[in-house]
């Protein structure tokens, strides 16, 4: 397999254009004819059921598909700098070595020495919402709650001042109330650091008042694209009618 950056025709204002992106592991057609572009301080949502192949678009994207992948693509431009926070933050993080020496590690793999390692990363921390940070360092992971782990992840993400954040299923394992505290610190680090965000995720709630666009991923196939104000107002694709209508319906209920 052979990921390369093609970065010819690329416009300043984009930063990933993606033509006809055909992916397919062990035989089994994944993902088909998949055209995604993303503006510079977009928020995209990518949404769509479990299995319909968002996690495999994010990992073609950050270049980090199977070996054993065969891949084809008409075009793929995307920004150097790109940063990525996956699922289950508790997998990224080592169970063995204190959070502070981690972030650490994670700053020198970016910047080659360890010496401004807090200057940057403590900042980050702090506008992630995490308190006592001193003390906060100094902890193993398992002594830290889910929400507080993904906090982290996110800051260290940011370690790099990636222009892209890949956000795949950022709050799925978090309760409502930390869940829409992590989607306000999404909205934060897109307005005060103008970061461009993939959201990636199958609960169209978190995506309201959040998205400027929504693709809608079906069986391994973008089967809609719109603003997401217009998307929730109207549909094409029998999947996107049934998901928006059930996510309107549960509103429309709790009103
Ligand atoms: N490494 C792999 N090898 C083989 N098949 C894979 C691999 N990774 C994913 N798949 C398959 O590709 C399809 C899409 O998987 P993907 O992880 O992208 O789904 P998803 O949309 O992210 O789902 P979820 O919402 O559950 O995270 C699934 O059928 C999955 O079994
Ligand atoms: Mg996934």
């Amino acid at each position: 397999m052979g990921i390369t950056e093609k970065t010819k025709g690329a416009q300043p204002d984009i930063v990933m254009d993606l033509k006809n992106l055909y992916v397919s592991i062990d035989r089994t057609e994944l993902l088909k004819h998949i055209d995604m572009r993303i503006e510079k301080e977009e928020v995209v949502a990518l949404v769509g059921e479990s299995g319909s192949g968002k996690t495999l678009t994010s990992k073609f994207i950050l270049g980090i598909l199977p070996e054993r992948s065969v891949v084809s693509y008409d075009k793929f431009y995307k920004t150097p700098k790109t940063g990525a926070v996956f699922q289950n933050s508790f997998t990224s993080l080592n169970p063995t070595v204190k959070i502070g020496s981690q972030l650490m590690r994670l700053y020198q793999s970016h910047y080659g020495e360890t010496d401004n390692w807090k200057r940057k990363v403590v900042p980050l921390l702090e506008k992630a919402g995490i308190q006592n940070i001193d003390k906060f360092l100094k902890k193993y992971p398992h002594e830290s709650s889910g929400g507080e782990r993904q906090r982290v992840a996110i800051a260290g993400a940011l370690i790099s001042n990636p222009d892209l954040l890949i956000a795949d299923e950022v709050t799925t394992a978090l309760d409502l109330r930390t869940k829409l505290e992590v989607i306000k610190l999404f909205k934060n680090i897109r307005k005060e650091l103008g970061i461009t965000i993939l959201f990636i995720t199958h609960d169209l709630s978190s995506i309201k008042d959040f998205a400027n666009r929504v693709y809608v991923m079906y069986k391994g196939e973008i089967v809609e694209e719109n603003t997401c104000e217009e998307l929730f107002r109207h549909q094409t694709h029998p999947y996107a009618k049934r998901i928006i209508g059930f996510a309107n319906s549960l509103w429309t209920r709790d009103r």
